[in-house]
């Protein structure tokens, strides 16, 4: 069994450097200034899992957290 995936981005952290986008554009929106959100509630959609460990992997502030469910 495949457990679900959330993820999450830390306001305080993400600097907008919108890797996280353009690595997995399904799994995180960008706001005016350009600093990123997850998209819907987080919920990772199945087939996506690999792309949201390397949102995380890739971000250089260590904004985004994978939460396992
Ligand atoms: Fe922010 Fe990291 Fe994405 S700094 S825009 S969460 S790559």
């Amino acid at each position: 069994m495949t457990e679900r995936l959330r993820v999450h981005v830390d306001p305080d952290k993400c600097q907008g450097h919108a890797r996280c986008k353009a690595l997995a554009p399904e799994l995180f929106e960008l706001d005016e200034y350009g600093n990123a959100h997850e998209a819907r509630d987080g919920t990772v959609p199945p087939g996506l899992e690999d792309k949201a460990w390397l949102a995380k992997s890739n971000c250089p502030e260590i904004a985004i957290d994978v939460i396992e469910e």
